[in-house]
């Protein structure tokens, strides 16, 4: 009978310890989520926004013509920059400049285009173009827009030499060199805002199968922006990469914006809000959800999902060009 009665107290005694154990593990967890929530929540919605002409009067955007690009560049004339609209169509960026200025009024918003093809002209060239044209401007706000994709799902060895060549050209240098054309007058007054669009190809997901270039190109321009904030935060300079997912635009041949796809007039308001603020940071809302749950997803089956939709893609595209019967 003692021995029993022995046996169950030890046994309610490690219950106890172990009950409490669970509990305060359950607590901890409970707290540190329910920070990252509200974390979350001030950052997305209610952190004010920095005092953007601070940086300087004038705002560079490259790509301004179209998509994500334009819609940043009304937001940034309407938190009272000046513009520099580079775009690769004369036409596309009188027709944007005049729109803005319908918008703000001539006397409001001073724009000045630069014409630069990426895929004409390439390097030094670049730099040199940029510092020349902004000569005695004081730019306090360049964004690295302008983005190129390949023209479809495409296994590594069917990419055209050409395809290959201007996405590399492109994305990675147009962000390289534009910023190497900035960045000086920057430094001499020590300060101003650099922003690098990148993809959720190259960060919410293990891989990007038949896109393996442009999610390369695009985890180039994360990692250098990281490293570059680490190098010029001591300048004054920030420097941030941006992450769009779906946005409704003609790269991503997506017309309507939807839940998870905002319209680019929807992803700019998120995105000027970021400026200054966070090394990598996913702008609008809903794509930090979508990233939230795919992190919760096993690698295996999200890259599994992924391979399997793009060859669909694929086959797609082939089956257009009469390659597939
Ligand atoms: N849309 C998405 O779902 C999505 C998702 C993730 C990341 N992104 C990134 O967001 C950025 C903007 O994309 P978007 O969707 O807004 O694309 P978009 O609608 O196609 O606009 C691209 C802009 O870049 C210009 N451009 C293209 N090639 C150029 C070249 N060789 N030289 C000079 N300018 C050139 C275009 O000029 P034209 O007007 O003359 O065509 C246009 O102004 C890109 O970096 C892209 O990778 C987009
Ligand atoms: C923002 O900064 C500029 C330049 O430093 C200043 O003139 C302006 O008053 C500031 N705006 C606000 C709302 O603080």
């Amino acid at each position: 009978m003692a021995a029993i009665s022995e046996s169950t107290k030890n046994y309610s005694q490690e219950t106890l310890v172990l009950a409490i154990c669970i509990t305060t593990v359950g607590f901890l967890v409970f707290f540190t989520q329910t920070f990252k929530f509200l974390k979350w929540v001030w950052t997305m919605f209610l952190r004010p926004p920095k005092n953007l002409t601070h940086y300087g009067s004038w705002a560079l955007i490259t790509g301004s013509t179209d998509g994500i690009g334009k819609s940043l560049s009304f937001d940034l004339a309407s938190k009272g920059l000046d513009l520099i609209l580079i775009g690769r169509n004369p036409q596309k960026l009188q027709t944007t400049s005049n729109e803005i200025w319908a918008k703000f009024g001539k006397e409001n918003t001073k724009i000045k285009v630069i014409v630069i093809d990426f895929e004409k002209i390439s390097g030094e060239e670049i730099e040199n173009k940029i510092k020349e044209e902004i000569e005695g401007l004081d730019v306090g706000i360049l964004v690295n827009n302008v983005g190129l994709s390949t023209n479809g799902a495409r296994f590594f060895h069917e990419v055209g030499l050409e395809g290959f060549g201007n996405l590399v050209d492109v994305n990675i240098g147009s962000v390289s060199w534009v910023t190497r054309g900035v960045l000086p007058g920057m430094l001499q007054r020590r300060k101003g805002a650099i922003v690098n669009i990148g993809s959720g190809s190259s960060i919410v997901v293990p891989s990007y199968p038949l896109y393996s270039v442009y999610a390369a190109t695009k985890a180039y321009v994360a990692m250098f922006s990281r490293s570059l904030s680490l190098e010029y935060k001591q300048f004054g300079i920030d420097v941030q990469c941006q992450i769009p997912l779906l946005v409704a635009t003609k790269m991503a041949s997506i017309k309507r914006s939807s839940f998870f796809v905002p319209s680019p007039d929807q992803y700019s308001k998120a995105s000027v809000r970021w400026i200054g603020y966070e090394s990598l940071c996913v702008p609008y809302w809903t794509h930090s959800l979508q990233w939230c749950l795919l992190n919760a997803i096993p690698d295996s089956l999200v890259n599994w999902a992924l391979l399997r939709y793009f060859l669909s893609l694929r086959k797609k595209v082939l089956r257009k060009e009469n390659k597939l019967v």
